[in-house]
């Protein structure tokens, strides 16, 4: 098969559908690779590295779109790309087609193969191919919030590990998910006091078991939060409910309860958020402050380290790559059942029936 490996031309994406390695691979398997040149440059991965794996360098889009059987990137296409898919051809990427109808009906347009990487879902319903990113949120999370925390950025002045004499800081996580877990796990590593709420008594169980014991769990509920926010100096929010919006456990009348300088990073931002006051932000501008309360909200958090962020989305994707790549699409997602609900638009036709549903429109099942 020809993979094609193109440029992200989304504001601010620096990331890139495939390493060096996964090029490796894939040419092993007597695949051929075209990568557009710089397309790996955002995060460290340059053309002769590229070249050095066994791709073949192209200079443009639309060359890569035009000559490739796949396409292996990161975020949906944009307008400009419509254009460049092909028919039959399989677009493997994150699509998040429910928020974009234009999308949508382009891609149903391009009779393509569109295989969604956040819907492709294990026997348990765990999402692989979003677990790395929700992994990266969590650990940056402590990071921000830890330099958040700084004086000099309108934070409390606590260094979350506290010194000889001096108490640690205290970090409240909100959910006990990939995001929340990977939170404590770097607060506790700081020798920060953590609490974890979950209304999940299995993953409150979880962390239990595996966390050091200045990691307290509790259950979420209103009496637990208002109780926690009163002492704690950096506020992770990290719940999901699946499909829905964010529960707001934090409302605005709840800040002043904060001391100021308190630090919120709300992770779930995606999601509506988990605080009432969060509205989304960028790298640019990550924070503002609401009745001397931080907030961080950036949207992308993965985006700011696209190496690592790379490098860990490529890991759960190259086996899924190699999987249709080498037996084509029907086969690869007949045999893996998993790769198979990442089926979404099916030359033509939308496969997925939560899509049709977010436009109401009638799925045609395959
Ligand atoms: N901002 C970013 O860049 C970024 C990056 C990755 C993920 N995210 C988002 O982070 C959020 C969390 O993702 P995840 O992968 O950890 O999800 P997850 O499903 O692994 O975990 C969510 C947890 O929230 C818990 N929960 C639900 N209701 C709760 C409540 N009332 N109180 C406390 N906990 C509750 C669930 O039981 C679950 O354990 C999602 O919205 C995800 O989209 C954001």
């Amino acid at each position: 098969m020809i993979v094609g490996v193109p440029k992200e031309i989304k504001n601010n994406e620096s990331r890139v559908g495939m390493t060096p390695a996964g090029v490796f691979e894939l040419v092993k398997n007597n695949h051929t690779v075209y990568v557009q040149s710089g397309a790996g440059e955002g995060s460290g991965f340059f053309n002769h590295d590229y070249q050095r794996a066994g791709a073949t360098i192209l200079d443009t889009i639309g060359q890569v779109y035009a000559m490739s059987d796949m396409i292996v990137k990161v975020k949906e296409p944009i307008a400009e790309e419509y254009a460049l898919i092909q028919k039959g051809q399989i677009v493997f990427t994150y699509f998040h087609f429910a928020s974009s109808e234009a999308l949508t009906k382009a891609m149903i347009e391009s009779k393509s193969i569109c295989i969604a990487y956040e819907t492709v879902e294990d026997e348990d319903g765990t999402l692989p191919l979003l677990t790395p990113m929700s992994e990266v949120a969590g650990r940056m999370a402590i990071q921000q919030g830890a330099k958040y925390l700084e004086k000099p950025v309108k934070g409390r002045g606590v260094l979350l590990g506290g010194v000889p004499g001096v108490a640690p800081g205290r970090v409240l996580v909100l959910g006990a998910g990939v995001v929340g877990i990977q939170a404590a796990k770097m607060a506790a590593g700081l020798g920060a006091h953590v609490t974890i709420l979950d209304v999940n008594m299995k993953r409150l169980r979880h962390v239990n078991d595996i966390m050091p014991p200045h990691v307290v769990t509790e259950f979420s509920n209103e009496f637990n939060i208002r109780k926690h926010i009163k002492t704690h100096d950096l506020i992770i929010g990290g719940v999901l409910l699946k499909g829905a919006k964010a529960p707001n456990l934090i409302t605005k009348d709840m800040l002043k309860d904060m001391r100021p300088g308190t630090v919120i990073v709300d992770v779930a931002v995606d999601q509506g958020g988990c605080v009432e006051t969060t509205r989304p932000t960028t790298h640019e501008n990550p924070t503002y402050i609401v009745d001397d309360v931080v907030h961080y909200c950036v949207a992308n958090m993965p985006g700011a380290v696209p190496y690592t962020s790379t490098v860990a989305l490529t890991n759960v994707t190259l086996p899924y790559v190699l999987k249709l790549a080498n037996t084509g699409w029907r086969t690869a997602c007949k045999l893996d059942k998993s790769l198979g609900k990442g089926l979404n638009i099916v030359e033509g036709d939308i496969v997925y029936k939560e899509i049709a549903k977010a436009f109401q429109w009638e799925p045609v099942l395959a």
